[in-house]
């Protein structure tokens, strides 16, 4: 895994970002079982709580494209001491489709800060149906 690349994917994501509300940009790259890599931005609305993660953007844009095996994910927003770790709506999204041991990375808006976890240490114990 090319960890850098997806890191520079999720910038160029992020400057598509819609985020007139908060001003706070967030791009995100899913890197698929394949090698493909998808990304997405926030995408806010004036009412507030219909607003998306980058996260979710990308992966509502792979499932609905027929993608469903993913390696990682690298985040990039904020940074170095706050930077855009995942809300709890996008952990849960990901546990849906995502082993527990997939890397997550995380990093400052201009890449140069990192941090990696597993989506198992950010949502440990996570509720799910399908066998
Ligand atoms: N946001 C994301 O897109 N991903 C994260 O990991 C954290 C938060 C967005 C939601 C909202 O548009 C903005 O960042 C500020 O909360």
């Amino acid at each position: 895994m090319n960890t850098s690349e997806l890191i520079l994917q999720a910038i160029s994501a992020s400057q598509m970002a819609y985020a007139p509300y908060s001003h706070y940009p967030v791009g995100a790259a899913l890197l698929a079982e394949d090698g493909e890599i998808i990304t997405g931005c926030n995408i806010e609305n004036a009412s507030y709580g219909l607003s998306n993660c980058a996260e979710r953007t990308a992966i509502f844009k792979a499932i609905s494209a027929g993608i469903r095996s993913f390696q990682a994910i690298a985040i990039v927003g904020g940074n170095e001491e706050k930077m855009a770790m995942p809300c709890g709506a996008c952990r849960q999204v990901l546990s849906e489709f995502c082993p527990a041991n997939m890397p997550v990375i995380v990093a400052s808006l201009d890449g140069k800060h990192t941090k990696e976890f597993t989506l198992g240490e950010l949502l440990p114990e996570s509720f799910i149906l399908k066998q």
